[in-house]
């Protein structure tokens, strides 16, 4: 799984092979300047969700899954206003699902509430952005008591009807153990091999984030490599010997 946050990234991780598109509210840092999740709106991720699907190139029946997280607020708020939100993404875009963070109990009741609506849900448990005032960007899950807390928030995502989980930034065994209690995919991202899929930040993965994760290093370093061919452009431009190129 990859995520994309608009027509060419959508287009390039849908050539690239991804099975699932994630538009993740990582666009609040990716592409919307803003330096934790907590500002995108529902409107944001509309707006991007569609603009990632129109750069999908085959028939509707072959594109990859498409997801769309449910940003800061747009859930924790009452089952009402969650299923509104959600209901909003799979009726004004092409999203087949819904991601959501966390396993509290308020945040299990919404869970419940939208696959009784049939709407999918992927759940989402160690590293949670939208806590980010709570936790920071910190390994979770390093200690016993939170290890154990945390496969039980695990199999509650299941029983309420999770079809997958991402598991973020939690230690290897962990996730190991995790994904062999649960008969639903954990997809880990900072949460070693031993998970049924991995998911990356499409933009920590191309080196274009400012701020590059230490769990998810970049295959190559894109914000230099753009920088440079852009740089000789603009300098061929400006230099007097050399006429402008098309
Ligand atoms: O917002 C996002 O991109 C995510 C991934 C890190 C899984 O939630």
């Amino acid at each position: 799984m990859l995520t994309a946050w608009d027509s060419l990234s959508g287009a390039v991780v849908q050539a690239a092979g991804a099975d699932a598109v994630l538009v993740g509210d990582s666009l609040g840092m990716v592409a919307l300047g803003h330096t934790t999740t907590l500002p995108v709106t529902l409107d944001q991720m509309l707006h991007h969700t569609q603009a990632v699907a129109r750069g999908f190139s085959s028939p509707a029946s072959e594109h990859p899954l498409l997801i769309s997280d449910l940003p800061f607020l747009s859930y924790q708020c009452g089952e009402d206003l969650a299923v509104a939100a959600a209901g909003r993404l799979l009726k004004e875009s092409p999203a087949a699902a819904v991601k959501l963070e966390g396993a509290e109990p308020e945040v299990v009741d919404v869970i419940n509430r939208l696959v009784r609506m049939g709407i999918p849900v992927m759940g989402h448990l160690g590293l949670t952005p939208q806590s980010v005032h709570q936790m920071g960007y910190r390994r979770q899950a390093v200690d016993a008591v939170s290890q154990e807390r945390l496969q039980a928030q695990a199999a509650i995502l299941e029983r309420s009807g999770c079809f997958a989980m991402v598991l973020e930034h939690v230690p290897a065994e962990l996730a190991g153990r995790v994904r062999r209690s649960l008969a639903i995919p954990v997809i880990g991202i900072g949460a070693g091999d031993d998970c049924d899929g991995q998911v990356r930040v499409t933009a920590d993965l191309l080196g274009l984030t400012p701020r590059q994760p230490p769990f998810s290093p970049a295959l190559v370093n894109g914000r230099q490599l753009f920088t440079d061919a852009l740089h000789s452009w603009v300098s061929g431009i400006n230099s007097p010997s050399n006429s402008p190129s098309p």
